[in-house]
């Protein structure tokens, strides 16, 4: 808000910004927000830094980057690095749009949907709480399947207005004047603010803002300020919890069931507010939301004619009054929520019905808010030269990623879903996906990580069961993990493009293990927490060695251990031709980690203190010819290479080229071959072709080093040039079907092609404010790629390792990209660094810990508290 408002009552400052905005809009041209655009074939990618972006480097003139039209809006230069904006209505763009202005506070999270909108295929109001699941169980042909859900909860928002005993407002049958949308980046807090002329020619501005508070996990809010601007009348706001809702947002499950909500009740609790209560009808989760509902003007109560509303499964007032010309009345909406797994809570309804009337008013809440956010922006600090376009898509990207899990999100039991609390894709199911997210957490804020590895630990047990039902010893991980830990994936899915229900074999992905381990490693690793090690981080280490130690077998003809029948991350090649389902033999990815897991579970043993390594022995029954046998698997597992090249598996050299060029031509969007094969009758299987990164994996996880030991380790040698020659043969064979891939691709080139890394990063920062795929982004955010893209460029480009209780930096920023600037927690220090072409600086806040080793470019420099240590060329 502009400062010279600052000093006026609110209604008068709303007024006058309403006046500010709408030259700002006509200024802008309401322009209608562009249509979706085909992602560029990667042989015609624009060679600029970050894809499409705006130039940063003087080197590349900005002519020679065409910005997509879809893009524009966030990207264009000198954009407000702390706003995303919309202008203009785009009833075609609004699911993106609910997507990316979703509000949430790592307890739940509530889409940016309109207000007065319900589910009606354009607009789609879905507020998740993290961990509410519950099942349905549907027959497709003859097949019982049963798929487990992330609720879409009661819509708290559901308020709507009318003039004169007019239609309820409805965007789609009123003149649109202005309208403009804003997430504003720092508070966590969305606006919106139209202006529009109903048939009877009444003309209404209307300011709505909403916030779901980072400071009370239980509180949310919402204010709507409505401004006659040419009529005086009866102004009638119906304003209500609305629990008639269902999960129908992903078109390709609206053949399955999606009503999870029972009634419990419904209750007016004083003069203004009122309970809604529900249960999840299979899982048994109960759910309370309560509201105050109150207007207001010139900084009084207004008084209203109120009416109870109360339909079944929706609750709430309609309200009357009469309206006068350029007077604002605002109406404020206060919710509590509350749930029967909450903890330090006797019931769910009781609970919101207690706190409601404790909360105070909207800028009280905001207030409050704000502080916490600020706490929360101090930690995730990140400042690029820019300033503008890239500075903003990564600090949008790290808000939705504190807003899908948060120091809320800590007691909660609760694991990373791969969509965020967003949209119900996949849904709302945790994978493998934690591998990219964790390590933006890890440096920020340990304890949510420390706390989301235990959603793994307590669903261990079933994670043995697993194991031993497939006839494997230790634990294996689900590929899609949901309340208890069983096997979520779905049995059929749908390939919209052939209209088929197919088996879904991708839960061959036992690979997910291997992430769950190298996070339980990666988060010692940082921290040193070795109460965590040992109570919790060993135990699934160990749990998993076991596991692949069991699931490898030993080839006698060849002389080594393979693993038979599980996926790579690829999840194109679920088996061989003819053999669709079975999967693929000798993954080179699973199979080097495999024996990384192994080695690090051999470290771990020896890292314990006696008496603790002694009773976690005993308790898991490790005999020593067992621990002989993980040193013998970790030596000699085998990893098959071809042409100079680590082959994703066994038999991958005797697959088919794809014809690229050709289905470039025949369809405007390849990204998905399984399933545009699979409709032509035609398999996948049969094709050198990679959904994403799979091989490539291994250069992500491990650095050249590393890599180079582990192979010598089990026998193999990779010369330096094998390194690059494999990126590209699999660069030629990717078609980037998953947002995951561009994070790894930019990573793996970033030493040796820093341009061709660079576009990489531009899709991963464009993945979903761009919408690349193509319509996945209305479903849900891609968390994992917006938390990759954050740490491909603060933790890639600055080189920063963590080994040997040291904290290496490499940095290779390029020169003309200015300074980057992140803050860190490194062994409880907060660390500011300072990153600028190949030089570094790192600054340490005040405390009393114990000073660290931080190593540059083979200058070894100590860092005590308060010190600021510079890396010059
Ligand atoms: C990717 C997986 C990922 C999942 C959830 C899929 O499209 O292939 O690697 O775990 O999405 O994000």
């Amino acid at each position: 808000m502009d400062d010279s408002l600052a000093e006026r009552s609110r209604p008068e400052r709303e007024l006058l910004q309403i006046e500010a905005d709408r030259g700002l809009a006509q200024r802008v041209a309401a322009g209608r927000v562009p249509r979706r655009r085909t992602p560029t074939p990667e042989s015609e990618a624009p060679a600029a830094p970050f894809g499409s972006l705006p130039p940063w480097s003087p080197a590349a003139p900005a002519e020679e980057r065409p910005m997509s039209d879809q893009t524009q809006q966030h990207t264009k230069p000198g954009a407000d690095p702390w706003a995303v904006r919309y202008e203009g209505y785009d009833p075609d763009d609004e699911g993106r749009r609910e997507s990316l202005c979703t509000v949430g506070n790592g307890y739940l999270a509530t889409r940016g949907a309109a207000a007065e909108s319900v589910a009606d295929g354009i607009h789609y109001p879905g507020t998740y709480g993290a961990g509410i699941y519950n099942r349905l169980e549907d027959r497709i042909d003859d097949r019982v399947v049963e798929n487990e859900s992330l609720v879409n909860l009661p819509n708290w928002l559901s308020t709507s207005f009318r003039i004169e005993g007019g239609p309820w407002f409805d965007l789609a049958a009123v003149e649109i004047l202005d309208y403009q949308q804003k997430l504003d980046l720092r508070r966590a807090v969305l606006t919106r603010r139209f202006r529009v002329r109903d048939e009877a020619g009444h003309t209404t501005a209307i300011i709505e803002r909403r916030l779901v508070s980072m400071d009370d996990k239980h509180a949310c809010a919402l204010e709507v300020t409505y401004v006659p601007e040419d009529w005086s009348g009866r102004l009638e706001i119906r304003s209500v919890l609305d629990g008639t809702v269902t999960n129908a947002l992903v078109e390709r499950y609206r053949a399955l069931s999606g009503d999870h909500l029972d009634l419990l009740r419904t209750a007016e609790l004083s003069p203004d507010s009122v309970l809604l209560e529900m249960v999840t009808n299979q899982s048994g989760i109960r759910v309370a939301m309560a509201a105050r509902i109150e207007v207001w003007g010139n900084g009084y109560r207004v008084g209203t004619e109120r009416h109870l509303v109360e339909e079944g499964e929706v609750v709430g007032y309609q309200l009357a009054l009469e309206a006068r010309q350029s007077v604002p009345v605002t109406l404020e909406k206060i919710v509590t929520v509350f749930t029967s797994r909450d903890q330090a809570v006797s019931e769910p309804a009781a609970e919101a019905a207690t706190w409601l009337p404790r909360l105070s008013r909207f800028d009280d809440l905001l207030e409050r808010h704000v502080l916490v956010w600020a706490h929360l922006w101090e930690r995730f600090h990140l400042d690029l030269a820019d300033d503008g376009p890239v500075t903003q898509i990564l600090r949008l990207h790290l808000l939705h990623l504190l807003q899908s899990v948060s120091p809320n999100s800590v007691d909660l039991d609760v694991g990373v879903p791969a969509r965020g609390l967003h949209g119900e894709a996949y849904r709302g199911h945790i994978f493998w996906d934690e591998l990219f997210i964790f390590p933006v957490l890890n440096l920020r804020l340990p304890l949510l990580t420390r706390s989301l590895l235990r959603y793994r630990y307590r669903r261990l047990p079933e994670a043995r069961v697993a194991a031993h039902q497939a006839g494997y010893a230790g634990a294996m991980f689900p590929w899609q993990s949901g309340s208890d830990g069983r096997e979520e994936n779905q049995r059929l899915h749908l390939n919209p493009i052939s209209g088929r229900w197919l088996p879904d074999p991708t839960l061959r992905q036992r690979h997910v293990g291997i992430a769950i381990a190298y996070n339980v490693w990666q988060y010692y690793q940082v921290t040193g927490d070795r109460e965590f090690l040992v109570h919790y981080g060993a135990e699934m280490l160990l749990e998993i060695a076991r596991f692949w130690a069991s699931i490898a077998s030993y080839d006698r003809a060849r002389g080594r251990y393979v693993i038979r029948g599980v996926m790579g991350p690829d999840e194109f090649h679920t088996g061989y031709p003819g053999h669709e389902q079975d999967g693929i033999d000798n993954n080179a990815y699973t199979n080097v980690m495999a024996s990384w897991v192994l080695r690090k579970g051999l470290e771990t043993l020896r890292l314990l203190p006696a008496q603790e390594r002694h009773e976690l022995v005993e308790r898991l029954a490790l005999r020593r010819e067992e621990l002989q046998r993980w040193e013998e698997v970790a030596r000699r597992l085998y990893v098959p290479f071809h042409d100079g090249v680590i082959s994703q598996f066994e038999g991958y050299e005797d697959l088919e080229e794809f014809d690229w060029e050709g289905y470039r031509h025949k369809y405007a969007d390849i990204q998905r071959l399984d399933r545009i094969l699979e409709a032509e009758n035609d398999s996948v299987n049969r094709y050198k072709v990679s959904k994403q990164a799979d091989a490539l994996m291994l250069f992500y996880l491990l650095s050249a080093d590393e890599l180079r030991e582990l192979l010598g380790h089990l026998g193999y040698r990779l010369a330096p040039e094998d390194i690059p020659r494999t990126i590209h043969y699999y660069l030629d064979r990717t078609s980037h079907g998953s947002t995951l891939s561009a994070v790894v691709h930019g990573w793996v080139l970033a030493r040796s092609e820093r341009l061709r890394a660079l576009e990489f990063v531009g899709q991963a920062l464009e993945s979903d404010v761009a919408d690349l795929q193509g319509g996945t982004t209305r479903e849900g955010i891609h968390l994992a790629s917006m938390a990759g893209s954050v740490d491909l460029l603060q933790r890639c480009f600055s080189g920063l390792e963590l080994r040997q209780d040291q904290l290496h930096l490499t940095p290779f920023w390029p020169e003309s990209l200015g300074t980057m600037e992140f803050t860190i927690r490194y062994r409880e220090h907060p660390l500011t660094v300072r990153v600028r072409g190949s030089c570094a600086e790192v600054l340490a806040g005040p405390g009393r810990q114990r000073p660290i080793e931080v190593v540059c470019r083979g200058q070894v420099a100590e860092v005590a508290p308060g010190a600021r240590v510079s890396f010059p060329l």
